[in-house]
């Protein structure tokens, strides 16, 4: 099905966060910033979101669309308002208090305990993104459904197996999966199958099970008209054994529909010139700013007040995936090359348990912060020399792009995302004016000093230190260009 020609393509993207209203990772970020470039690009994309209470609190002029009834016997409530993080067209509220109007993230209580019915929480999502996909507002009749990871993995399935408005779908819109991290499959105990209505001969290998589970990614890596990921080199990694979380058999079937669209950064929100969260403002031209960031950001942490200390950040959940205990474990070489450590994350006890130890052993020169907090995660990108991000894998990494706009260069592992945006300042990428920041290659703690040894001897070299941090600010990595390639991605799933 072709959208027709007299109007532009009309898209639907359902995720479970969206900055400002819901973030724990860079999901939130993607989502925040797609639907503008894609309207630039002359598609008409709309939002379906749960509705959190930050959620409900900010859409305005919001009116009911008719109920829709759940297959597990539920009327759900969708409703249309305007948020305005997306100004200028109307966003979509799944109005369901019971699954969404609690404290804590969207995943899980304040205290960090997964809430026990994340299944049918997303399950209503998704169900809710399938019944707009097949006609649920009449009066905009979305071509494709864009989903983001397991937790919409299930629209995708509802759409090709059962359209909810069943017989009245004359035409149940395209779908496409992206995955921004194979890791988090949302699996659960296959008796659910039946519990959301979902077709029982639909639960087997070539479908939605996966050992003997529901599984929500696979629903929509199976079910999608299109798959993508967030970088091509991670597109590439998830088709092998090691990183293809026990998917790799599909994805490596699928590869023709999966492409690895490259994510970019907003520079409505991450731009050193304009961000407001800074004490100081600053660009290439006016690095004097960035120099007063650092200051106060060394002052505000409690470090010692020395310019020339090299100061390494880390803005990150503190999760396997990152790769911190690397830094850990790096602690005494970092150290003993001067450096000073700033870390602003949270997550895994004995990751925050390390760190804090550091930090009240080494006064001055380390420091923890902990919780989410985005002002304090811009002041520290900003004020930072070099950001951290040694990952095991990583899907794309949005923290690495904003370290490269605000002149602190990157050290990070070559993989995934990171190795597709991160030029290693090796004597060849220097002599050719292509290096951007400090890359290493296998996961131990030799590799990683060596990188930490390379960016404190560029430290000690401040006219080539400038020059490689003006190359990575000069860098660009719009959404504009993001936007062009889903756009062929969506063309060609209406194609099929
Ligand atoms: P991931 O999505 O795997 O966590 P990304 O690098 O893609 O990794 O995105 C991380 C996003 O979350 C960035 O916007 C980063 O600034 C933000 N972030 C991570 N940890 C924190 C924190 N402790 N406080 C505020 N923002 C954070
Ligand atoms: C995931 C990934 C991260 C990626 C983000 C946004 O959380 O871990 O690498 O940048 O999604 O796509």
């Amino acid at each position: 099905m072709n959208a027709p020609t007299q109007r532009p393509l009309r898209v639907l993207q359902v995720s479970a966060e969206l900055a400002p209203y819901a973030k724990t990772g860079g999901l939130a970020d993607v989502t925040a910033a797609l639907p503008d470039a894609l309207r630039a690009q002359g598609v008409d994309c709309r939002v379906l979101l749960p509705g959190y209470p930050s959620v409900r609190q900010a859409v305005q002029l919001a009116t009911a669309l008719e109920p829709l009834l759940w297959p597990w016997g539920r009327v759900g409530r969708v409703l249309r308002g305007e948020l305005p993080a997306l100004p200028g067209r109307p966003s979509y509220v799944l109005d369901a208090p019971d699954a969404f109007d609690r404290p804590g993230t969207p995943y899980a209580t304040p205290e960090g305990a997964l809430f026990p019915d994340n299944l049918e929480r997303f399950a209503a999502l998704s169900h809710a993104a399938a019944w707009l996909g097949s006609g649920g507002d009449s009066a905009w009749w979305p071509d494709l459904v864009h989903a983001h990871d397991w937790h919409t993995g299930l629209a995708c399935a509802w759409l090709a197996l059962a359209p909810p408005r069943g017989s009245e779908a004359l035409r149940a819109a395209r779908s496409v999966f992206t995955i921004h991290n194979l890791a988090y499959q949302g699996l659960f105990p296959a008796i659910a199958v039946a519990r959301l209505g979902l077709p029982a001969a639909a639960f087997q290998m070539e479908g939605l099970e996966f050992h003997g589970q529901l599984s929500c990614m696979k629903a929509g890596l199976h079910y999608a008209n299109a798959i993508t990921t967030v970088s091509p080199s991670y597109a590439r990694e998830i088709q092998t054994l090691e990183q293809g979380c026990g998917l790799d058999g599909l994805l490596r079937r699928r590869a023709g529909e999966l492409v690895g669209v490259l994510n970019g950064v907003d520079d409505r929100v991450w731009n050193p010139a304009t961000d407001k969260l800074l004490p100081v403002r600053f660009d290439a031209q006016s690095l004097e700013g960035k120099a007063a960031c650092k200051a106060h950001l060394q002052q505000a942490l409690g470090l010692e007040p020395a310019p020339q200390r090299l100061l390494l950040g880390v803005v990150s959940r503190l999760v396997a995936q990152k790769g911190l205990d690397l830094v850990v474990e790096a602690l005494g070489d970092l150290l003993g090359l001067g450096a000073q450590l700033a870390v602003l994350g949270q997550g895994d006890p004995a990751l925050e348990a390390a760190f804090r130890e550091a930090a009240r052993q080494h006064p001055g020169r380390v420091s923890l912060s902990q919780g989410m907090d985005e002002a304090a995660a811009h002041r520290l990108v900003a004020g930072c020399d070099v950001l951290l991000v040694p990952s095991r894998f990583e899907p794309c990494g949005l923290t690495q792009l904003y370290g490269l706009a605000y002149g602190s260069l990157p050290l990070v592992r070559r993989v995934g995302g990171l190795a597709d945006t991160v030029v290693d300042c090796s004597l060849e990428h220097l002599a050719d004016d292509r290096a951007t920041g400090f890359v290493f290659e296998r996961f131990d703690r030799g590799d990683f000093r060596d990188a930490l040894r390379r960016a404190i001897v560029l430290w000690s070299r401040p006219d080539e230190w400038r020059r490689v941090q003006r190359r990575a600010m000069a860098q660009r990595f719009g959404w504009d260009r993001a936007a062009e390639g889903y756009l062929a991605v969506y063309r060609r799933a209406l194609r099929q």
